[in-house]
């Protein structure tokens, strides 16, 4: 009988993404996706370690497990993504019902050691979490995507820079690059398949290098995905905002298929805390990097990632990121309240904004951002005509939802399947989500 896997991912795009990777390669053997954990002989985790509740929320998922497998001995279970790369021989060793941890470089031996495990049921915990020296991360046959629409593709992995706070170098290792042409080539592939939306992804994006002829730079890479035929969408992320350069913001201006949103992870409005960070810009170096795109000839939207509570982040400090909220008008904002990850710099310092003030912090920018984005919605959406690609059923099972190019979930009553493009106008704007109706549009806004 053929073996039956499951995956659950935690974490960013990329370890979802990962997870199609490794659910293609061991579909490649001939396993298949279980629907769910129970039906499945094989069992893998993909985890996140970029916060300390993500990193506990690994044990917790796999002390749920532990009761399965001590009903089915047979039953394979595998960690995999940053906790197993950062945690290694110890998550080995505090859970030893695991079979095996697999860290983010050795993806592609994942049917080879679940084989093993299989046939010689070795009683202690596989550990392979050794980082590759290669430039390029090692190429996967065939991801098993989750939609048939909207296709990620990695372009790059890990991190070079090193940010006080983030624990992503650790985990992914230095930068590898795929070459531009294996890139193109999946790409007009999954064009061919019908795919109509790529989103690029790598850890520092837009640093992206082609260490090999044609040698493209980011730039030109968007602008030939951007060109494939059949492709409307190009999206990518995460950026960092100090690789973006004149050229990178020329392509995305002007060309219509790349979306005209992008994510600028700003982490703090105040220089200091930015220095302190290590994020090699300044408040006013980024303020100028978001009038540069605001200066393209079509509106380019913005979203970003905020880190409060920082050590040594003041009051001033902090409402310096809220004004700086105001002042660029992201569309949205993920925020977090720091947590010290081990192997970073920040470790070493004094933890001191007290968690209740974090907690308050988060709040109050939280509500800002909610007014801010209420009143933007209201602005630039309600009343106009969107271009929406339709993902599936909304939240309430009756409406379609869908996404503009500037990425806003939309809300509307059709009959069109996932993948359909629709025109909606926006009859109804809240602070988190829009909903429409499909019409004709004489003119589609961005
Ligand atoms: N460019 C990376 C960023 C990874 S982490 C990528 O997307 O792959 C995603 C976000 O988590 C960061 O932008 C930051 O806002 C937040 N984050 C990272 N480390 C953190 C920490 N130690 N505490 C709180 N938030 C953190
Ligand atoms: Fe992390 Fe900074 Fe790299 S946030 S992923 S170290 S750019």
């Amino acid at each position: 009988m053929t073996q039956r896997f499951f995956i659950e991912t935690f974490g960013c795009q990329m370890n979802e993404h990962d997870s199609e990777k490794i659910a293609g390669l061991l579909a490649h053997r001939g396993m298949t996706p279980a629907q769910n954990v129970d039906e499945a002989d094989v069992f893998l985790l993909n985890t996140c370690s970029v916060r300390e509740k993500a990193a506990q929320k690994v044990y917790a998922r796999l002390g749920e497990i532990k009761a399965r497998k001590r009903r089915q001995s047979d039953f394979i279970i595998g960690v995999v993504g940053c906790v197993a790369q950062q945690e290694g021989k110890s998550l080995a060793a505090s859970a030893p019902f695991v079979d095996l941890v697999v860290g983010t470089h050795m993806y592609h031996a994942l049917p080879d050691l679940v084989e093993d495990v299989r046939r010689y049921k070795a009683p202690s915990t596989r550990c392979e979490t050794q980082f590759l020296k290669e430039a390029a991360p090692v190429e996967i046959p065939r991801a098993l995507r989750q939609t048939a629409f909207r296709a990620s593709v990695t372009i790059m992995e890990g991190c070079n820079k090193r940010c006080s706070f983030c624990i992503v170098p650790y985990t992914r290792g230095r930068e590898r690059n795929r070459p531009s042409d294996l890139i193109l080539e999946e790409c007009r592939r999954l064009a061919d398949e019908g795919y109509v939306e790529i989103v690029l992804l790598g850890q520092t994006v837009n640093s992206y290098r082609d260490l090999r002829e044609p040698r493209l730079c980011f730039a030109d890479l968007l602008g030939r995905v951007a060109s494939i035929p059949g492709i409307r969408r190009v999206r990518f992320t995460s950026p960092h905002p100090r690789d973006f350069n004149d050229d990178t913001i020329r392509v995305i201006g002007s060309c219509e298929n790349i979306c005209n949103q992008v994510h600028l992870p700003v982490q703090s409005g105040s220089s200091s805390v930015l220095t302190r960070m290590r994020r090699q810009y300044s408040r006013d170096w980024y303020l100028e990097l978001i009038e540069k795109f605001n200066a393209c000839p079509r509106p380019i939207r913005f979203s970003t990632d905020i880190i409060v509570g920082f050590p040594g982040e003041t009051e001033e400090d902090f409402e310096q990121t809220l004004s700086l909220l105001e002042k660029v008008e992201f569309e949205s904002v993920f925020s977090f309240k720091y947590s010290p990850r081990p192997h970073t710099a920040a470790f070493e310092w004094t933890d001191d904004v007290p968690e209740e003030e974090k907690a308050r912090r988060l709040q109050t920018l939280q509500r800002l951002q909610r007014n801010i984005q209420t009143r933007l919605h209201q602005e630039r959406y309600l009343g106009r005509c969107f271009e929406v690609l339709v993902e599936g059923l909304a939240r309430d099972g009756r409406q379609r939802c869908g996404r503009t190019g500037s990425n806003k979930v939309v809300n509307f009553l059709s009959n069109d399947p996932p993948g359909m493009f629709a025109e909606v106008m926006i009859t109804h704007a809240g602070p988190n989500s829009l909903s429409g109706s499909k019409v004709q549009c004489l003119q589609l806004t961005f």
